[in-house]
């Protein structure tokens, strides 16, 4: 049977980080997988994780399956987390419906069926550049993706007019995947208003807008983050969101997201989310507890809440205070590119804008690991290896 199987290429982000792994310089840098880092260059488990586990252990009672839509306080908890106040209007109209999912990557593929679904036709629309595993995400439910122009390597600015004007060409009931924050791979954000012109767009044309949702509170914070998708939760009739909390809770390797349905009425919101449950039993039946209890227990007591809250706030601070910093270390050391942009970018990753051969030099000689397109993890510089990252990067630019 396997006879028949090519072996296939590593993931292009995973793969890297198991080539770091066995990578034995003391000084090598992995600025390549997109997991948060402490100063000593550590993925922590956060404290408020810790009590919440301990405490949700504590009271547990069964291993008994859940519902299968998933832990009833996580739902809550992320529906109100995303949604701020609109959640509760939504939620008594019957047009808000959450279904938990294994990670982020589980609610686009479980929404991407939906759509295939509901309009097998359904042309999906993504930004260049785009994060590496949305393509496979979504082509592999089958649904035809378009590309929209959204970032200019050159100017390092959003293409906000070139991406309106291919929007324009959309037709009605195509989907438009957006980030809502912390734009992956090129940290470069909507502003506000530039959400508001986009969801007058979806609503004269009759777009649907599918938001990936992965850094909540990792760019300005939660609930600024939260403006874009407020904004089309609060005007527009029908959107998908689909959530981690592999960033802002640090829980990776628990797989804890959730999908958000909102609908234009009560019984087509409850379909959407029946194709989702159905979707979900056919490949997985219903999405891990334990990373989902453990977030549900923190949203829904108080004090735990505000200590999770102060140490997402930390997360956040440190990646903004590396942003700023590589900027100024960038520019000091190097007269080649100018790298202001950084300091102007949103979360964990910027495009650095070098050739693939500089990325490579700085691979194979210096132990730094960045991807191939030149997205650089911010929160993988530390107070240890900012200066050593600095003068790497400005010795290949510069020779340049
Ligand atoms: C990344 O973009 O590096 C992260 O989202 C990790 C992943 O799964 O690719």
């Amino acid at each position: 049977m396997f006879d028949h199987l090519d072996l296939l290429p590593e993931d292009p982000i995973l793969g890297l980080s198991q080539v770091f792994a066995k990578d034995d310089r003391s000084d090598k840098v992995n600025l390549a997988v997109g997991v948060y880092q402490d100063d000593s260059g550590n993925t922590p488990v956060l404290e408020v994780v810790k009590q919440g586990q301990r405490r949700m252990l504590d009271e547990q009672i069964s291993k008994a399956y859940i519902a299968q839509a998933g832990d009833v306080k996580f739902l809550s908890g992320m529906s109100e987390l995303i949604l701020g106040s609109i959640n509760l209007n939504l939620d008594s109209a019957g047009r808000v419906a959450a279904v938990q999912t294994p990670g982020g990557c589980g609610a686009l593929r479980i929404a991407s069926e939906v759509l295939g679904k509901s309009r097998p036709d359904c042309t999906v629309w993504v930004s260049t550049p785009t994060w590496a595993n949305h393509q496979p995400l979504i082509g592999s439910a089958g649904l035809t993706i378009v590309a929209y122009p959204y970032y200019d390597l050159n100017s390092k600015t959003i293409q906000f007019d070139d991406m309106l004007a291919a929007l324009e060409q959309a037709s009605a009931g195509d989907a438009v995947l957006l980030h809502a924050c912390c734009h992956n791979p090129t940290g470069a954000d909507l502003t506000s208003a530039q959400w508001d012109a986009l969801t007058k767009l979806c609503k004269s044309k009759d777009l649907f807008p599918f938001i990936d949702f992965a850094y909540q509170g990792f760019g300005q914070g939660l609930q600024e983050d939260a403006y874009g998708v407020r904004k089309m939760a609060a005007e527009l009739d029908e959107l998908i969101i689909s959530a981690s909390c592999s960033k802002n809770f640090g829980l990776y390797r628990e797989r804890v997201g959730a999908l958000l349905f909102i609908g234009a009425e009560r019984e087509s919101t409850a379909a959407a989310k029946s194709h989702a449950l159905v979707a979900a039993r056919r490949s997985y039946t219903m999405a891990p507890y334990h990373g989902a209890g453990i977030v549900g227990y923190i949203l829904h007591n108080a004090e735990l809440r505000a200590a999770w809250e102060i140490e997402l706030s930390s997360m956040r601070n440190r990646i903004n205070g590396m942003r700023k910093r590589l900027c100024d270390g960038l520019n000091q050391a190097q007269s080649t590119i100018d790298f202001s942009f950084i300091d102007g970018q949103w979360g964990m990753f910027s495009f650095l804008g070098i050739s693939k051969e500089h990325v490579l030099e700085l691979r194979d000689k210096f132990g730094i690991y960045i991807l191939e397109s030149s997205r650089i993890n911010v929160a993988g510089i530390s107070d240890s290896n900012i200066d050593y990252v600095v003068e790497k990067i400005a010795s290949v630019v510069d020779q340049a």
